[in-house]
């Protein structure tokens, strides 16, 4: 029988990538944007750890289900590791991505192949009636010099995962979908899941 669990997220990008990376395994999977009228959860922690347990805790409060939250974000080291913990929230919450992906590359205009070093992190919190239990991923690779691919969201077009020469925006979803910071911690999820749950 399939395990019910929630993904704390509307972020469709976030769910698209759940979904895939958990598809074979026994999950029935639902997301906040099944779910009305639950409230926005503030976003104020200082790390993605907190983040996570805060989220993945006030969705598990509100519906008594099992919950798994992520919180993410793009670490880059020319700019002391901006946007990291506010990526989402980086040079305002409803600016267009690629204005924002723009604005990095401009920055980083000049910036010498060994200085364009990023890494994207993945917190994976989960909750339910006797636990919380974090998980990492971590992804190192660089910043392009330009938007490059449309596929996957936020960053994607400017981030280029080590021993690739593409983007993930040019990358097939699958092969992201199996070296990301994401598919990492929720592969260290399941992993733990499997014994002890
Ligand atoms: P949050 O975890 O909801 O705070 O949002 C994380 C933000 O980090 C997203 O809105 C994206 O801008 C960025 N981000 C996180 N993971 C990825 C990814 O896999 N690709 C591109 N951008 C990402």
């Amino acid at each position: 029988m399939k395990r019910k669990i929630i993904i704390a997220t509307k972020n469709k990008g976030k769910i698209k990538e759940f979904k895939k990376i958990l598809s074979d395994k026994e999950f029935e999977i639902s997301s906040l944007l099944d779910i009305s009228d639950l409230p926005g959860i503030n976003e104020d922690g200082n790390s993605f750890e907190d983040n996570a347990v805060k989220k993945s805790g006030h969705i598990f409060d509100l519906t008594g289900k099992p919950c798994i939250a992520d919180d993410s974000g793009l670490e880059i080291d020319y700019l002391d590791g901006a946007p990291g913990v506010k990526s989402s929230r980086y040079y305002g919450i409803s600016t267009p991505q690629s204005v924002k992906n723009e604005k990095i590359i401009s920055m980083m205009k000049g910036a010498k192949e060994n200085k364009r070093g990023a890494q994207f992190i993945c917190v994976v919190a989960f909750t339910d009636n006797n636990e919380k239990k974090t998980f990492e991923g971590v992804c190192k690779g660089r910043i392009s010099d330009k938007q490059k691919g449309s596929n996957g969201f936020g960053y994607d077009p400017i981030f280029i995962p080590e021993e690739f020469d593409k983007t993930f925006g040019e990358l097939d979803e699958d092969v992201k979908n199996r070296i990301s910071h994401r598919a990492k911690a929720l592969r260290k999820f399941y992993n733990w899941f499997v014994k002890n749950k």
